[in-house]
């Protein structure tokens, strides 16, 4: 009986194993898996990589027509589309109102005051004013480009030194939106009852009368 060399390690010798015996394991562990014929395919992995490449195919395919452009707020809920457009947020005319009167309280309300009675002699009355609940043409006009000189107000002569300045320039720079909000507001306060006035239609006139460098007149403005 041969002794074992104190220093064998069976992990460590390779030579051990016999040609015959390494044929033998390879042989064994090789015909557990089924071959493929000789020239011919293994059909299985061919259809897997087939299937995926379909996969990737369709799923290309799906994004092109659903990608939306790729932009991050398509698909964002918590951003309003119609304010992440970039065009004008039209509002609805209580909420017209509700900026309207918030404009007003920092503007209009020093002169014409806070119940919309201006003050005898220096400031006329929006309160129940054909000019406020008249055309609306005429009433854009004032607060786009000011008013001056004695006016009528509700049949009665209004006589101050005092102008309406021009909302449109500076130091106020109204935009027609903002114009369009504290027209509708007034129109509806102070117990008037007249319609809104539209951002649009404030563009519109704002456009026609672009031209328009002082304070209109009475005589300027007809009623209607
Ligand atoms: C600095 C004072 C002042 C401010 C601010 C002012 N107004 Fe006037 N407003 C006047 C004066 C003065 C007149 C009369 C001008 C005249 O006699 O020709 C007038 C006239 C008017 C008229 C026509 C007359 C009438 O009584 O209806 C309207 C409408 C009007 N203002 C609306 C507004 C609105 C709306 C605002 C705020 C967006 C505003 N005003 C801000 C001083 C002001």
């Amino acid at each position: 009986m041969s002794s074992i060399p104190s220093h064998y390690d069976p992990c460590l010798e390779p030579a051990a194993a016999s040609d015959d015996s390494i044929q033998r394991v390879h042989g064994r562990l090789l015909s557990d898996k089924p071959q493929p014929e000789p020239g011919g395919f293994a059909y299985g992995p061919l259809m897997l990589l087939g299937f995926m490449s379909g996969l990737i195919l369709f799923c290309c395919i799906y994004l092109v027509h659903n990608r939306g452009g790729f932009d991050p707020l398509v698909y964002n809920g918590h951003i309003d589309p119609k304010a992440a457009s970039g065009l004008p947020v039209e509002l609805t005319v209580p909420e017209m109102i509700a900026k309207g009167q918030s404009l007003y309280s920092v503007t209009c309300i020093q002169c014409h005051g806070a119940a919309g009675l201006g003050q005898p002699g220096a400031f006329p009355p929006l309160a129940g004013s054909d000019w406020v609940n008249g055309s609306e043409e005429r009433v854009v006009r004032v607060v786009l480009h000011g008013l001056k000189d004695p006016i009528t107000v509700k049949g009665e002569q209004f006589t101050s030194s005092n102008k309406m300045p021009a909302l449109a320039n500076p130091p106020y720079t109204y935009k027609d939106t903002q114009i369009s909000y504290v027209l509708t507001y007034v129109r509806q306060a102070f117990g008037n009852t007249s319609g809104p006035i539209m951002p649009a239609k404030v563009t519109e006139i704002r456009a026609a009368s672009a031209d328009r460098k002082s304070e209109w007149t009475q005589a300027e403005l007809p009623a209607n």
